[in-house]
């Protein structure tokens, strides 16, 4: 019995280039269970630009479907619109 997600054919995170949920990907948490998308997928697209919902989808090469992982789409692009670059707290720190 396979374990892990049923890759999706062809589908491929743009943001890491590995098969959406294939064995071998960047590993990680599904949050995405209709584009068996991964939490590290996710926050690479986010680490790498996108800041909207519709763009760490399509960053995915793919689109919302049910919604139901937005709410966890937006937190991530919260934290890291939130959350100072490494040097900023290092600078403001001293
Ligand atoms: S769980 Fe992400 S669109 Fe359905």
């Amino acid at each position: 019995m396979p374990s892990g997600p049923t890759p999706m054919p062809g589908r491929r995170c743009r943001s890491c280039s590995a098969p959406a949920g294939a064995e071998g990907d960047v590993g990680g948490m599904i949050v995405c269970l209709c584009n068996a998308l991964t939490d590290r997928q996710l926050e690479q697209a986010v680490a790498q630009g996108a800041r909207r919902p519709r763009e760490v989808y399509a960053a995915c090469d793919c689109k919302a479907q049910c919604g139901t992982c937005t709410r966890m789409v937006l937190g991530m692009i919260r934290d890291a619109v939130l959350q100072p670059a490494a040097g900023e707290a290092t600078m403001a720190a001293g």
